[in-house]
């Protein structure tokens, strides 16, 4: 994997910064005006065409890229990069008119419409063979055009079409289940179909998981997530290799949509076949406490993903999204403190959707770069100071960010915890990933958070680097994950397992003998039973803190220290939290149940003031604290006061966002500093 910053961004002082341009939507005059307002902001790259197929490709082999050389040669004139979509994102009408059967059906057997994007089906051989037309033509075109500074694979692939249920899908799933298992009787073993009387004496009998009169085999489900996901990977390489051929230099990315979520690509394995990882990332109001929280770890995420070094955010908005409820729009300086939060997380370049908000179209309501006022505006303003500031940051790109915790995830786990049969639709990975993250972020902490699948065969090693790992509801877990796991605890990390986690194996079998099957033994505590908690039940623990969700009947071995016990209901007596000393020195720890942000916190602080972890820097309130290093030992910290309260870190040197010298900050709510210690 290539970082961002290495040779794409050669001859440049700054951070990348810009946006998708979407200049088809505009007469001339206007793109002339562009070009003078990106100059103005300190635009320099910006992805053009993403869904410009219909307009490149009117019909059939009839290629049209008249107006996209004038856009390429304007941009580059005002040196502007671009990153090149190759504009499969969004098939034009006369493929769904011709090959309707192109179109992507639903779990339900309906087969969408053309008039939206992104509607076409995974596995259609005919998308296949037409987008990849298209894709040689724009690479052969513009193969040595000099603005051509990156390519950019489809868009968000899989966002709107993750799964698709037709005949061709499905014929594909049996394929890939055959390359999977070999022989039907593997197949049956991994999906438990003695149940139900699901035996298959041939693959030919196997169904994609559509419309059922009750619950789905729930590893048939999971297969077929995966399956969709490789699907998805593989439209991904088969325009990759296209470009690859064509322009061996350039390096080509698609971008991710990772959010706390992780959900439906295994971004994981993909990012093993990137060049660049870039991502996509919007605030969801409504569905978290802390939207910012939430980017937060998603950008720490979307690091892991990217194996540790510097990544670039593609997309993300100036102010409101046009997709959610009520679309919030950003309080003045949001955009800018919400961008220095990618950045102090990896990111090495700051993007938008999109330049200019459109006037017509779906997205009319999404803001943009240059908004419906123009250039006339707070909003293009606020731009224009984001620019100036990531040039100023250009010092700080390629520098990585580590810290001494980890928190564990997987895609797979999060799909496998969606599933409709388990002990309670209440505990989902993600969630408790997630405020485990916020609560080590407000201690002062951090964390890096890894994504299991990112590290194939090395996963043991990358574990070990961490004073603390922290596994949370990490309820599938495969034999390799549970021995890095092991293995990194041996190695000296300490190691925090949460309430339902290695449960079952990659097929979704149950480790038997006593729950956690894959951590038994490190923890030395044995599950017989769980007894999740019913909404707005609680049930006390001998410490004074309360559990909800779930507790448990279990035991502890005789060299576990018990910390806490259930005080009362059907899981009185049985231990709630747990802490064994390990022969490498380190501390395996377990919570059985889940308890609020103050507990949690007083646990996680226990676990790292065993392991030595620690703090990112000294500081008071809500500050959110990063640090970049670079190689040649120079370092930046990152302060961002996201609280309503003052905030004061200690700290040295030059604050790149005001050119202040400082020793000691005082940060008010909604300020932001980037120290170069030292
Ligand atoms: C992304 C997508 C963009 C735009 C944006 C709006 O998912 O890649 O094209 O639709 O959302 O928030």
């Amino acid at each position: 994997m290539r970082r961002w910053s290495e040779g794409q961004h050669a001859g440049r002082q700054g951070l990348a910064f810009g946006a998708d341009y979407n200049p088809e939507q505009w007469p001339v005059e206007v793109r002339r005006e562009d070009v003078r307002l990106m100059a103005q902001a300190g635009v320099n790259l910006v992805s053009v065409g993403i869904f410009s197929w219909s307009l490149l490709e009117p019909e059939p082999d009839r290629f049209d890229f008249g107006w996209l050389d004038d856009v390429l040669d304007d941009l580059h004139a005002a040196g502007v990069d671009v990153s090149l979509a190759t504009a499969t994102a969004s098939e034009p009408a006369w493929l769904a008119q011709r090959w309707p059967e192109a179109l992507r059906v639903d779990a339900a057997g309906r087969r969408v419409v053309f008039g939206s994007r992104q509607s076409w089906c995974p596995s259609s051989p005919v998308y296949r063979e037409r987008s990849l037309k298209l894709v040689e033509a724009l690479a052969t075109r513009y193969a040595e055009h000099p603005a051509l500074r990156l390519w950019h694979v489809s868009n968000e692939l899989g966002c709107h079409n993750p799964h698709c249920y037709c005949d061709v899908s499905a014929e594909s799933f049996r394929r890939w289940l055959s390359g999977r298992y070999g022989d039907v009787e593997a197949l049956n073993a991994a999906w438990a179909t003695a149940f139900w009387s699901q035996h298959y004496t041939s693959f030919e009998q196997v169904q994609a998981p559509g419309s059922t009169s009750t619950f789905k085999n729930p590893t048939q489900v999971l297969d077929f997530a995966r399956f969709s996901s490789d699907e998805l990977l593989g439209q991904h390489l088969a325009e990759k290799e296209v470009l690859r051929r064509i322009t061996p230099d350039v390096p080509v990315t698609t971008n991710f949509m990772i959010g706390s979520q992780l959900n439906p690509l295994d971004y994981g394995r993909w990012a093993l076949e990137q060049d660049v990882v870039s991502n996509d990332h919007y605030l969801i109001h409504g569905a978290y406490d802390d939207p910012r929280g939430e980017l937060a770890y998603s950008a720490d995420l979307t690091r892991g993903v990217a194996d540790g070094q510097p990544w670039l955010l593609m997309e993300h908005s100036t102010s409101a999204v046009n997709w959610q409820p009520v679309n919030i729009a950003k309080p003045a300086g949001q955009m800018l403190q919400d961008s220095l939060s990618h950045v102090a997380r990896g990111a090495d370049g700051v993007c938008f959707f999109q330049w200019r908000q459109s006037a017509g179209g779906a997205e009319q309501w999404h803001s943009a770069m240059v908004p419906h006022a123009g250039e006339d505006s707070e909003r293009f303003r606020e731009v224009v100071e984001l620019g100036a500031l990531l040039d100023r940051l250009g010092e700080l790109r390629g520098s990585t960010v580590t810290h001494d915790v980890a928190i564990l995830v997987d895609w797979q786990n999060a799909w496998a915890m969606g599933g409709e049969t388990l002990p309670s639709d209440r505990v989902r990975h993600a969630d408790l990933a997630l405020r485990i993250h916020g609560v080590l972020r407000a201690a002062h902490l951090g964390a890096d958070v890894v994504p299991v699948g990112a590290h194939p065969g090395d996963l043991a090693t990358v574990l070990s680097r961490y004073r603390v790992l922290v596994v949370p509801t990490l309820y599938l877990c495969d034999d390799a994950t549970a021995a890095a796991v092991r293995a990194a605890a041996e190695a000296g990390t300490h190691v925090l397992v949460t309430y339902l986690s290695g449960i079952v194996d990659g097929n979704l079998r149950v480790r038997l003998g006593g729950y956690p099957g894959a951590f038994r033994d490190l923890l030395g505590v044995r599950v017989e039973e769980f007894h999740p908690l019913a909404d707005g039940v609680a049930c006390e623990l001998d410490d004074g803190t309360v559990g909800d969700l779930w507790t448990e009947i279990a035991t502890a071995a005789d060299d576990v220290e018990v910390l806490a016990s259930y005080a009362e209901g059907a899981t009185a007596g049985c231990p709630a939290l747990t802490r064994r000393d390990l022969p490498s020195g380190a501390s395996a720890w377990y919570l059985g149940t889940s308890v609020d942000d103050e507990a949690l916190e007083r646990v996680l602080r226990e676990v790292c003031a065993a392991a030595g972890a620690r703090p990112v820097a000294a500081a008071q309130g809500p500050v959110d604290l990063v640090r970049r290093r670079a190689a040649d030992g120079r370092s930046w910290l990152f302060a961002l006061n996201h609280g309503e309260e003052p905030a004061t870190v200690q700290t040295r040197g030059v604050d790149l966002v005001s050119g202040q010298d400082v020793d000691g900050l005082d940060l008010e709510p909604g300020a932001s500093a980037v120290v170069r210690e030292g």
